[in-house]
């Protein structure tokens, strides 16, 4: 076991590796190919991606080549934002499996309660109804569990409130000084685990002068010291990277931030001020 493999547990028993690796804006084909052996070669069993993405196919391929045994891996994908019919799901499903090349998925997530376009609108009704068609694939064994992602605190309710399985996940942006407290606690109040999504704010805070500061203290770098801040605080890391380089360094996380680092952490102000967020969070 290593600091990526150590594993939390999901509400439904199933293990999950604490450091997933993320693949947003990794472009398919040889770029995508090469980041996710690389970040297989480095230690990592958990890759996270999407439909929407458009890399799939290349996330597939590299896990084929690595030859790691498919039961090491935990691969998370996602269903579009866009489709709040629930007879489409089946197919997104369908078309994602055959993208990667799997033929189940360790976690299938709802991208987002509402359509990009409309974010901040409320889809409740057919969020439930997609919902329905997640949990027939979980029940069914194609999906080992499933969850949601940008749902804030109104989201999740109205799932809990309509419907039989509670989401095993909520993947949220989540990063120092932008911990989303409100969904946060909710989510741990239900046994719903948070992923953080843009643990490095999708690299906005990797010149922040205070967090430097904190990491030298460690001999870390700012991209380390955001990452094990986000295991401290419980929530599994997503970090993305294209560069061999980062995806290496950002495998040693086996150090300890002292409780006095961390409520420094926990006080700071977004450590991206500037970074774009969903209506709906905060
Ligand atoms: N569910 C959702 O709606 C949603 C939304 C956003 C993200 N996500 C997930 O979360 C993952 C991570 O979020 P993100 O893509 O926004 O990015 P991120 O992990 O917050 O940051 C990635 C950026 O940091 C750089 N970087 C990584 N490690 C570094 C290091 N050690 N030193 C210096 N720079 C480093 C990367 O550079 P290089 O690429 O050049 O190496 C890249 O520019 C996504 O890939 C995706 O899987 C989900």
């Amino acid at each position: 076991m290593t600091v990526l493999t150590e594993t939390m547990t999901l509400n439904n028993d199933i293990l999950i590796p604490q450091v997933g690796f993320g693949t947003w804006q990794i472009p398919d084909g040889d770029v995508a190919y090469q980041a996710v052996s690389a970040a297989l070669a480095a230690g990592y069993r958990h890759i996270d991606t999407a439909y929407v993405y458009g890399n799939e196919r290349s996330v597939g391929q590299a896990i084929k080549d690595s030859g790691i045994p498919r039961s090491e891996l935990f691969v998370t994908s996602k269903l579009p934002a866009e489709v709040k019919d629930p007879t489409a799901v089946r197919d997104y499903f369908d078309q994602t499996l055959a993208n990667l090349g799997l033929d189940y998925l360790d976690l299938y997530l709802i991208h987002a309660p509402w359509p990009w376009r409309e974010a901040g609108t409320r889809y409740d009704k057919a969020n439930t109804a997609v919902w329905q068609q997640l949990e027939e694939l979980y029940e069914g064994g194609a999906a080992r569990a499933i969850g949601v992602s940008n749902f804030d605190v109104h989201d999740l309710q109205n799932l809990l409130d309509t419907t039989t399985v509670v989401p095993a996940v909520d993947q949220i942006q989540y990063y120092i000084g932008f911990t989303e407290p409100k969904i946060t606690a909710f989510a741990k109040a239900h046994g719903i685990l948070i992923e953080a999504y843009s643990p490095l704010a999708t690299g906005g805070l990797l010149q922040n002068p205070a967090v430097a500061g904190i990491a030298a203290h460690y001999g870390v770098t700012t991209s380390q010291l955001a990452l094990r801040y986000v295991l401290q605080t419980g929530a599994l890391p997503l970090p993305k990277a294209t560069s061999k380089a980062h995806i290496e360094a950002n495998t040693q996380l086996a150090f300890t931030i002292s409780a006095k680092d961390m409520a420094a952490l926990d006080a700071m102000p977004d450590a991206a001020a500037g970074k774009s967020h969903n209506p709906t969070q905060g």
